[in-house]
């Protein structure tokens, strides 16, 4: 059935007619990985041949409470029984801005747009409005707009030459880019952490440069966001920003991003031609709504954490047993595994290896990008995902005959 998929895709869709997967950047094919899906609840999928899967990609990191979340799906039933896009505006709208506005921590004003990159990019416009500057300093993923996707043809030399990637953890190279442009920097604009968490004081010594050299700090919260905590990383690291995006955790796969923030700078939204058809959208105002409640009053958060422990010292004592260096590192509820051989070809190699194994082993995981866990991680799906990391590192030891 996926084979007889991706023919058909392969003369009418051009990107998966290229990279019929799961991998949307740097694609190799991984073996066995599935590609059309059949059906998917709380924490398992299953595609199209009947192959089961613990996903520990959950929508790229949008469904925080697992496939289908019955409490969530009843929300949007209702939504969708008055329409799909029911021209003026809902109560559900209002209720979602005061949710935001009562637990993000400087989120005076919040508007709302449909994806991670809407809210990024309106951020980055609304800072270069404001100060009237043109540069911006910028670290980790934010989606495919023109200003961030500055490796791409297509994106114009103007566009590329004003945003500056900064390294992260490193803040001498931070202040190297404010002293070559001490009045022109509009805004850092950042994901406060990916696969490493920062240093201690790092985001709040950004922070201070920013206030210094009179840039806004943008938290690019798209994977954070109602993840972290509920109040995002800003709550997470006591650290304020002046302006936040949020998307993916915080409507359980439905689409619909944030960008909140200080009033003093939010007020300067309406300037911005920040038009959208979909901005009223119940259906998924309704999703994020009744997730960000589920978030609340659950376990969910906390779970999170209690499983990336336990996963990483599994994987530490399965590292021990197999003598690999290899740890799982980041944020709990994203956990990366790294292996650590002094040649970067075979740490590829190795997570190549460990990826086609989890795989094949019934656990879904992305070989270029951390785990998403979710709150519907059952203790069976916990010890098939165990199982599967301690077979699979046996095999990447006896693969790379370390
Ligand atoms: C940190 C971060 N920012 C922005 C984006 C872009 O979001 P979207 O794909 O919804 O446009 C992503 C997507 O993965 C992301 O991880």
């Amino acid at each position: 059935m996926s084979d007889t998929l991706v023919k058909r895709a392969a003369k009418s869709e051009a990107l998966i007619g290229e990279r019929p997967s799961l991998f949307l950047t740097g694609y190799e094919p991984v073996k066995g990985a599935p590609k059309f899906v059949r059906s998917a609840f709380g924490s398992r999928i299953v595609d199209v041949d009947g192959n089961e899967f613990v996903d520990l990609i959950m929508g790229y990191g949008s469904v925080i409470l697992g496939h289908a979340h019955p409490a969530v799906q009843e929300k949007v039933y209702a939504s969708i029984s008055n329409g799909a896009n029911p021209t003026l505006l809902s109560e559900v709208h209002v209720e979602l801005a005061e949710k935001i506005q009562s637990l993000v921590p400087n989120a005076e004003k919040v508007t709302f747009l449909k994806t991670g990159s809407d809210a990024v990019s309106a951020a980055v416009r609304l800072a270069r409005a404001i100060t009237r500057r043109k540069y911006v300093l910028q670290w980790g993923m934010h989606g495919w707009h023109d200003w961030c996707c500055i490796e791409s043809p297509g994106v114009l030399q103007d566009t590329k030459k004003y945003t500056i990637g900064f390294k992260y953890g490193d803040l001498d190279n931070l202040q190297n880019h404010f002293q070559c442009h001490p009045t022109d920097i509009a805004c850092v604009v950042m994901m406060p952490y990916c696969e490493e968490l920062p240093g201690l004081d790092y985001l709040e010594k950004i922070r201070g440069i920013c206030t210094e050299f009179g840039a806004l700090l943008i938290f690019d919260e798209v994977r954070s966001g109602f993840r972290s905590a509920l109040g995002g990383a800003q709550q997470y690291f006591n650290v304020n920003a002046d302006l936040v995006a949020f998307s993916k955790a915080m409507a359980n796969g439905f689409p619909i991003s944030a960008l909140a923030g200080r009033e003093i700078y939010m007020s300067h939204v309406l300037d911005l031609h920040l038009t959208i058809t979909f901005y009223r959208d119940p259906i998924a105002m309704s999703a994020a709504l009744e997730t960000i409640k589920e978030l609340e009053r659950g376990e969910t958060l906390r779970k999170l954490v209690d499983i990336g422990s336990s996963l990483r010292s599994h994987v530490g004592c399965v590292a021990e047993q197999c003598s690999i260096p290899v740890r799982l590192t980041g944020h709990e509820a994203t956990p990366s595994i790294k292996f650590g051989f002094l040649d970067d070809d075979k740490n590829k190699r190795a997570t190549r290896a460990f990826c086609s194994s989890m795989i094949g082993e019934g656990v879904l995981v992305h070989p270029l990008s951390h785990w998403f866990l979710s709150g519907s991680i059952t203790n069976q799906d916990l010890s098939k995902v165990k199982r599967a990391i301690s077979i699979s590192m046996e095999r990447v030891s006896s693969a790379l005959q370390y």
